[in-house]
C-alpha cells in the first residue's frame, strides 16, 4: 500500500519521522494494507530525509518540539487520529528536558483528542532494580512520560525499543587494532545477551501492531517490546560480524574504571557516563528478569535476525 491522501483515512502524526524509530513507523504504516494519512514532523523540512518523505506522500510539517513551543506542537498534532512520540536523550543528555518535552507532547495529544497515543517508552530502571541502579536517566525519564500519560488519562500504548542492532555501527563501532583486526570493548561479560531489534527496518512493525491489533489498541496503557532475538556480545562480534564482514572482530570485557576513563577522555559528561555504566548493569543483571517478549507471530511479518541485519551493512566503510 502507499500513503493515503484520502481525508477519510486515519491521520497519524509521527514525531521523529526523519529518524530511526519515527522513520520506521512511517515505512511500516505505509506498507500496511490499511490506509493511513501520515504527517511527519521535523525541525528542518528542507533536509534530505524530509524531502524524501514528502515525495512519498507524507505531509511534512516543521515543528520544534520544545516546551517553549507548545502552541507549535498543538498545531502540529491537530486532527490526529494517532500520534507517535519519541524523545531523544542522546542529543542533549538532559533527563529533565526529555521528561518535560515528553509531557508537553502528551498534553497536546490529549488536547487533540487522539484515539491512541503511541509512546516510545522504556523500563523504569530505578524500580526494576529495587533502587540499586538510579542513574539510567534516559530510561527513567521515558518511563515517567508514560506514567504522565496514564495520570492525565489520554489513551496510550507504550512501544518499547529493545537494543538497536545498529549500535554496532554507532555507539559500539569496532575500533581498529592496527593489525587489520578490530575490537569492541564494554563492561558486560562476553556471554551477556540483550534483546535486539533492527530498529529502522522493524520498530514500526510493533507500532503497526499497537494500532491494528484489538489486543493492544485499547488505550489502557499496554506495553509491548519491539524486539527480535537475544544475542550475546561475543556472538555479535566474534561470530556474526567477523563472518559477514570478513574482518577479525572480537569482544573484549573491560573494567568499569577503564570504561569510565575511556568515556571521560571521549568528552562524555560524568552524569552521562554514570547513565551508561548503570545501563550496562541493568542490561546484564535486570533486563533478562523483567523483559516481556512480544509474541512475534502477531506481527505483519517476521523482524530481522541480527545476522540478517548484519548482511545489510556496508562493512567496507565501517571496518575500512
Ligand atoms: N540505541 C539504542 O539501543 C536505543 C534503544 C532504545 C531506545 N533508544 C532511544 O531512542 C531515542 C532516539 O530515537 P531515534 O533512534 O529514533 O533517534 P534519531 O534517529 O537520532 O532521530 C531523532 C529524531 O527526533 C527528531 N527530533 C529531535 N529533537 C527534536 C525536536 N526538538 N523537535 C522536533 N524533532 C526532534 C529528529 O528530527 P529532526 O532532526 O529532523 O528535527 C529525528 O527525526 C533515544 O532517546 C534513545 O534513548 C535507543
Amino acid at each position: 500500500m502507499t500513503i493515503s491522501q484520502d481525508s477519510a483515512a486515519p491521520l497519524i502524526v509521527v514525531v521523529g519521522s526523519t529518524g530511526t524509530q519515527g522513520g520506521s513507523v512511517v515505512d511500516n504504516l505505509a506498507a500496511s494494507d490499511k490506509p493511513y494519512r501520515i504527517r511527519g514532523l521535523t525541525r528542518d523540512s528542507s533536509k534530505k530525509q524530509a524531502t524524501s518523505l514528502a515525495e512519498r506522500g507524507v505531509e511534512v510539517v516543521q515543528c520544534n518540539l520544545t516546551v517553549d513551543n507548545v502552541e507549535g506542537i498543538r498545531k502540529a498534532f491537530q486532527g490526529a487520529t494517532y500520534i507517535f512520540i519519541v524523545t531523544n536523550f542522546w542529543e542533549h543528555l538532559d533527563g529533565a528536558r526529555e521528561r518535560a518535552e515528553g509531557k508537553a507532547m502528551v498534553d497536546c495529544a490529549k488536547e487533540a483528542g487522539v484515539k491512541l497515543l503511541l509512546i516510545s517508552g522504556l523500563v523504569n530502571v530505578t524500580e526494576a532494580s529495587n533502587g540499586e541502579l538510579t542513574k539510567v536517566f534516559h530510561f527513567d525519564a521515558k518511563h515517567d512520560i508514560v506514567q504522565y500519560a496514564k495520570s492525565v488519562g489520554v489513551p496510550y500504548v507504550d512501544v518499547q525499543a529493545s537494543a538497536y542492532m545498529s549500535n554496532i555501527v554507532t555507539f559500539m563501532r569496532p575500533a581498529p587494532l592496527g593489525d587489520g583486526a578490530y575490537v569492541v570493548r564494554g563492561t558486560w561479560t562476553p556471554g551477556t545477551k540483550l534483546p535486539y531489534i533492527d530498529t529502522l527496518h522493524d520498530y514500526g512493525l510493533f507500532a503497526r501492531l499497537a494500532i491494528e491489533s484489538d489486543e493492544f489498541n485499547t488505550g489502557d496503557g499496554k506495553a509491548l517490546s519491539a524486539w527480535s532475538e537475544w544475542v550475546s556480545f561475543e556472538d555479535i562480534c566474534n561470530s556474526i560480524v567477523s563472518e559477514i564482514s570478513g574482518k577479525r572482530v572480537t569482544y573484549q570485557q573491560i573494567t568499569e574504571e577503564q570504561a569510565r576513563a575511556g568515556m571521560g577522555q571521549g568528552g562524555m559528561p560524568p552524569h552521562a557516563v554514570d547513565d551508561y555504566i548503570d545501563m550496562s548493569k541493568f542490561h546484564e543483571f535486570v533486563w533478562p528478569r523483567v523483559f516481556v517478549e512480544t509474541d512475534l507471530s502477531k506481527l505483519a511479518r517476521r523482524p530481522r535476525t541480527f545476522e540478517e541485519y548484519a548482511k545489510t551493512v556496508d562493512w567496507t566503510s565501517v571496518l575500512p
